[in-house]
């Protein structure tokens, strides 16, 4: 079974035992284990397994391409796993955020949804509980910590918190005394991007920035991580907030069992002639109409040089590789009357992530800058000059196949 068909079936009886779930809770009557489990996908995954070209755990070799099979299977596993044995985790599987039923992303309508089931269940039961809302991830974490109760960035946004250190240049404006605070890290507020497709969007070797990290592109927004099993690492202590070391192998099945998700089987095809040095690399667009004809030409001539490469990911020289393309919270206002320029003002539910900071350049002139995610300064320190000296507001480039 290709792996889309077999994730479709395991999303589906995912689907359906968490209506089962609900279904025992309208009931009145609580099973004892109330979230579905690594077991319980064990046992499904048996019995969808349909036919005998297919390995034990339902993945063929062809859908695995490069990868162990075994391992892909194991990942698959993991990916899902809320208990993640013997690590003392909180209860959160890499499924709970990178929801397979959403294209392994979170949207804030689905986060609502959960959140509402979630109230809901608990007027029969007080301890339901969903793991995507654990205390780390309210906006009161760093007042109330473990009773922080208020999911407003995750709910209305679909933020989840993401904390930095600040580079030593680097000081929080206290909001209240509006001096230099203490804090020695910052909680910027990121989306959960997709897992499809990073087999082609890691970092590529090309047209590297002048500063690492990953001059030439990584994972995460900011392309701090090389490699999937350090990613995969970090959400597990990040996120799932894992008390003991995990093995290795647990990060290389994670790895693999992501490279062989794909948007769709073209771009699955276009990975595998990658990997055979095809050339030309076939076009993964399906037969487009007129007007979508006339979109391509126009992506080629004013993104593809940012997005560009197999991943879509990749910028074409002399473009460089992070850009500012001004997401971040306040909007630039123009300062030439007569605005060249105007941006709608961010929504206050994205306003409030605004951090002011204090940085000191090199020259020892400190300097003020607000923004709700300064991106890639946050990994260097490095602002002030004139780009490309300059990592304020810089972000990696995200790869947009599947983007609808
Ligand atoms: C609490 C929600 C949450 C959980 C749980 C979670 N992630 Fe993520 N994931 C995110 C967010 C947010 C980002 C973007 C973070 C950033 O850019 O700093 C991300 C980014 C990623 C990326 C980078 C994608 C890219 O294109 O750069 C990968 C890969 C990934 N996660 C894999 C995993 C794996 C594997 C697990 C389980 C071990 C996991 N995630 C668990 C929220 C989550
Ligand atoms: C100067 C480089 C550059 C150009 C040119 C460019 N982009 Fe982007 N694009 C980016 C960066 C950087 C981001 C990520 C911004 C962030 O994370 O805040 C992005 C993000 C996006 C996203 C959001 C992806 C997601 O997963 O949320 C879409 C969609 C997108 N670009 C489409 C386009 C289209 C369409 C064009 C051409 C009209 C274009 N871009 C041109 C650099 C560029």
């Amino acid at each position: 079974m290709k792996p889309r068909l077999f994730l479709t079936a395991a999303c589906l009886i995912l689907t359906s035992m968490f209506a089962l779930n609900t279904t025992t809770a309208a009931g009145m009557k609580e099973s004892p284990q109330q979230d579905f489990s690594h077991e319980d996908f064990a046992i499904e995954n048996a019995s969808i397994h349909d036919d005998g070209n297919d390995d034990e755990d339902g993945f063929s070799d062809r859908d695995c391409g490069h990868e162990p099979c075994a391992s892909v299977a194991r990942g698959f596993h993991a990916f899902l796993d809320r208990k993640l044995h013997g690590l003392g985790a909180n209860g959160r599987s890499c499924a709970d955020c990178h929801m397979p039923t959403d294209h392994f992303q979170l949207s804030p309508t689905d986060v609502e949804t959960r959140f509402q089931l979630l109230q809901w269940r608990r007027q029969w039961h007080p301890k339901a509980d969903d793991p995507l809302f654990r205390p780390i991830d309210a906006d009161d974490f760093r007042i109330n910590g473990d009773n922080a109760g208020d999911f407003s960035n995750l709910r209305e946004n679909g933020l989840v918190r993401v904390t930095l250190p600040l580079p030593s240049n680097m000081r929080l404006i206290d909001p209240a005394t509006n001096q230099p605070s203490s804090e020695t890290s910052v909680d910027v507020w990121r989306m959960v991007p997709s897992v499809n497709n990073v087999r082609l969007t890691g970092p590529d070797g090309v047209n590297p920035w002048p500063r690492g990290p990953n001059p030439s592109g990584g994972y995460q927004l900011d392309g701090r991580i090389a490699t999937l099993q350090d990613q995969a690492l970090g959400a597990l202590v990040n996120h799932a907030q894992i008390q003991n070391p995990p093995a290795q192998q647990l990060l290389d099945d994670l790895a693999a069992f992501q490279r062989v998700l794909f948007t769709n089987d073209r771009v699955r095809e276009l990975a595998e002639a990658v990997d055979a040095g095809a050339v030309p690399l076939p076009d993964p667009d399906p037969p487009l109409n007129d007007l979508e004809l006339q979109g391509k030409a126009v992506f080629q001539r004013a993104c593809a040089q940012c997005h560009g490469g197999v991943g879509q990911s990749t910028t074409q020289a002399p473009v460089r590789r992070y850009h500012d393309i001004d997401t971040q919270c306040p909007r630039p206002v123009d300062t030439v009357s007569a605005p060249r320029f105007s941006f709608t003002a961010c929504p206050p539910r994205l306003a409030r992530n605004a951090r002011t900071y204090e940085i000191t350049l090199t020259n020892g002139q400190k300097i003020r800058r607000t923004s709700s995610d300064p991106g890639r300064a946050l990994l260097t320190g490095f602002v002030g000059g004139l780009a490309p000296a300059d990592d304020w507001n810089k972000m990696d480039i995200p790869g947009l196949h599947g983007i609808s």
